[in-house]
């Protein structure tokens, strides 16, 4: 019996080379070797986003092509959407009388968040909600409804995997042994660094390639990039150890790496050209994505009989959970006695 994994995305924005790297090649290799549900947590995304419906629905079916193009196969995954299964929205209910708002506020996840809120918004924090700050909450719902036993993320999610774990053994202590307690397991490649040397790529940090990016805003976005600035000159010797095109010509496995780093060390290579052919590798790489796009933006009623097939087999296994849920929780008033 292969396992269950369990992890979502928020349905905010196109895939960025970060994504990929950072979160979805892992997702595709491990596609092979579980039974995989991954949801396009959407309202998770309303939490942050209920002010802008629409923009998030655009997202979920973005995100969708997204994801089928990087490779994430129909055929093993369940690619799923939040929404669809309700069940997930039941068990929040019931979960939320397992957590304290002490617990919650504690929650170094929502902690980071509620801070970036105050720095961006610039008011004390009165105006967070009910809902944010109870997401973690609906997380644990996401896991435990499709009985996730292994969940990738980022490390930045671990406290939402531990808050997910306290519920479910609170919830076994009081109600009887029902759920499972699912196990984090950490990206290997946890981030990317930025174009512009940042430690992160991210859509807010606006140094972001996204998959979906076309040649021009690509060729643009490399042109720019942050070189090493004791390199004045064509011809003056650098060290590629502080260049981000090195970094991106190293993450995209270009096979004369060695070559670049020599040529770059003695002064024999300028950044103009080496940028050219890292623009060159990226396109490459970006090949199959495209293909695949092109297809799915063809045929975008093949992605949506993906969603809601897989939307309604995450179903069925949500509604077995929350069976058991209610049974112990003395809510199966359907059951005639
Ligand atoms: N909170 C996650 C993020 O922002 C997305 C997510 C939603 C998730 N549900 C999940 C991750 C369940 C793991 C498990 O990236
Ligand atoms: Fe970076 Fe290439 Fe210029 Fe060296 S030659 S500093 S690796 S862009």
């Amino acid at each position: 019996m292969k396992k269950t994994i369990l992890t979502g995305i928020r349905p905010t924005g196109n895939l960025h080379l970060g994504h990929y790297f950072g979160a979805c090649q892992n997702w595709v290799r491990l596609q092979d070797d579980y039974d995989f549900f991954l949801e396009i947590a959407d309202v998770q995304a309303l939490t942050d986003h209920f002010d802008q419906p629409e923009f998030v629905k655009k997202n979920v079916y973005e995100l969708a092509i997204d994801l089928l193009s990087v490779g994430i196969d129909p055929k093993k995954t369940h690619l799923f959407i939040q929404s669809m299964v309700p069940e997930i929205a039941e068990l929040t209910v019931f979960y939320s009388n397992l957590v304290t708002m002490a617990r919650l506020y504690r929650n170094p996840t929502v902690k980071t968040e509620i801070a970036q809120k105050k720095a961006l918004f610039g008011n004390d924090g009165e105006s967070v909600t009910y809902g944010f700050v109870g997401y973690p909450v609906s997380q644990a719902a996401d896991i435990t409804a499709l009985q996730g036993e292994v969940v990738p993320v980022g490390e930045d999610q671990l406290p939402l995997i531990e808050q997910c774990r306290e519920i479910v053994r609170k919830f076994n202590h009081i109600y009887g042994v029902t759920l499972k307690e699912p196990e984090p397991i950490l990206s290997p490649t946890p981030r990317i660094k930025g174009l512009d040397g940042n430690e992160k790529m991210g859509k807010s940090l606006g140094n972001a390639i996204y998959l979906k990016d076309d040649d021009a805003t690509i060729a643009k976005k490399i042109m720019g990039a942050v070189t090493d600035p004791q390199k004045i000159k064509k011809d003056d010797p650098a060290n590629p150890d502080v260049c981000m095109v090195y970094y991106y010509h190293k993450l995209l496995k270009n096979e004369n790496l060695e070559t670049v780093c020599q040529e770059c060390k003695a002064g024999a290579r300028g950044c103009v050209s080496c940028k050219k052919e890292l623009i060159q590798k990226m396109e490459e790489f970006l090949a199959p994505y495209r293909e695949k796009r092109a297809y799915y933006e063809a045929h975008t009623e093949e992605v949506t009989k993906v969603l809601m097939d897989s939307s309604q087999a995450a179903r069925n296994k949500a509604q077995q959970t929350l069976q058991n849920v209610k049974q112990k929780m003395y809510i199966d008033y359907e059951k005639v006695s």
